[in-house]
């Protein structure tokens, strides 16, 4: 057998558990916390809610949707069988997916709404928000989605350093308030969500990264949100597919990555499905929900058809281990990974 450190100079991990293995986030043999979320994960039909948020397992992703769009896209989507909705103030589409609801007049607890508040960037020289501005932004994503109450509500990232505790209290007000039945984070590392573990108050009910085969949750930071109970939700996993964000300026990968070879077909080809069916239920199968974004019917509909395959546990290695030498974060911009931020 190959020894560890051969594998370790090549840059990929041996799969036999080894203490303190640098590629241990994807690990799934003998990986306890993997295989315990799988288990769970295994007991139901992947869009049922099976967390302690309730949350589907697989949503609509609105990125990158315009508003004027958004709202023949959501319809579309609800249609199909999507229970979960995922937007955020700055997406501006929250007037646009906040018609289709109203439009279809479905019963409120059938469609799970996540948005998120925007903490400000100041490398984009925009001010932080601060508590009193945090509460109005609430409102404001309220009232463009039309309904009374939002099923989770995020803090977008961590980048409002000097007001990153305050944001969260104002997170907690709002629930307090019931106008969000449960509150989180999103591209929060451990050293954040430390802040809210050490003022002594609620800690966030779930946590959304970006997951995909090039960017695993790292390992310091899934088992601190294991031990809080704190959910995984996944983003962009679909990134190492060639057309991710195609034509967008939104899209981190180098050009050669762009234009390369699409991965995992031959694994995908087993199972009768396509590379994206095949890296969603990848994520699903590890326990997170996820949220697939499409602007095409087709693909709307393909991203729902998960149920019918399980992906067995050497393929689910061999996807994690197409894994790039380094944690590459594709979703903002060039190099940058929020989970980095002070
Ligand atoms: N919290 C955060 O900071 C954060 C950051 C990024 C994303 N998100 C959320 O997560 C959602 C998903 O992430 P994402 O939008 O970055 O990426 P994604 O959903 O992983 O991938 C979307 C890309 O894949 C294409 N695509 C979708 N389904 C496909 C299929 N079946 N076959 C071929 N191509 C397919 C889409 O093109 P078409 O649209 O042309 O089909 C689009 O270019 C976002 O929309 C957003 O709601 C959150």
């Amino acid at each position: 057998m190959l020894s560890s450190q051969f594998l370790i100079d090549q840059k990929q991990c041996c799969g036999n558990g080894c203490m303190m293995c640098p590629y241990e986030p994807r690990h799934i043999k003998g990986n306890e916390q993997l295989q315990k979320r799988w288990n769970q994960s295994k007991k139901k039909s992947y869009n049922t809610h099976m967390n302690k948020i309730n949350i589907p397992m697989i949503g609509l992703g609105t990125w990158l949707i315009p508003n004027d769009e958004a709202e023949l896209i959501t319809k579309d989507a609800i249609n199909l069988g999507y229970k979960h909705i995922d937007t955020a103030e700055i997406y501006r589409n929250e007037e646009g997916i906040g018609k289709a609801i109203k439009s279809l007049s479905i019963s409120r607890n059938d469609i799970y709404i996540t948005t998120k508040m925007w903490p400000g960037m100041s490398k984009q020289e925009e001010p932080y928000q601060n508590y009193k501005g945090a509460l109005n932004a609430c409102e404001q994503s309220l009232r463009l989605l039309q309904v009374d109450e939002i099923d989770l509500y995020l803090i977008h990232n961590p980048f409002a350093k000097e007001n990153r505790l305050e944001l969260w209290e104002a997170m907690v007000e709002l629930k307090k308030q019931g106008k969000v039945k449960h509150i989180g984070v999103s591209n929060y590392n451990v050293h954040h969500i430390k802040e809210i573990e050490k003022a002594g108050i609620e800690m966030p009910a779930a946590n959304q990264i970006e997951i995909h085969p090039w960017h695993v949750i790292p390992q310091p930071l899934a088992e601190y949100m294991d031990k809080y109970e704190i959910l995984p939700i996944a983003y962009s996993t679909l990134a190492p597919i060639p057309n991710w964000r195609e034509g967008s300026r939104w899209n981190g990968k180098p050009e050669d990555m762009k234009s390369g070879a699409m991965p995992c077909e031959d694994i995908a080809n087993k199972y009768g499905v396509t590379v994206p069916q095949l890296f969603l239920k990848w994520a699903i199968q590890l326990g997170y929900p996820v949220l697939p974004k499409s602007v095409k019917y087709d693909r709307l509909k393909e991203n729902l058809s998960l149920d019918h395959f399980e992906i067995s546990i050497d393929d689910m290695t061999s996807i994690s281990n197409i894994a790039i030498n380094e944690q590459k974060c594709l979703a903002w911009s060039g190099d940058f990974d929020p989970l980095d931020v002070d």
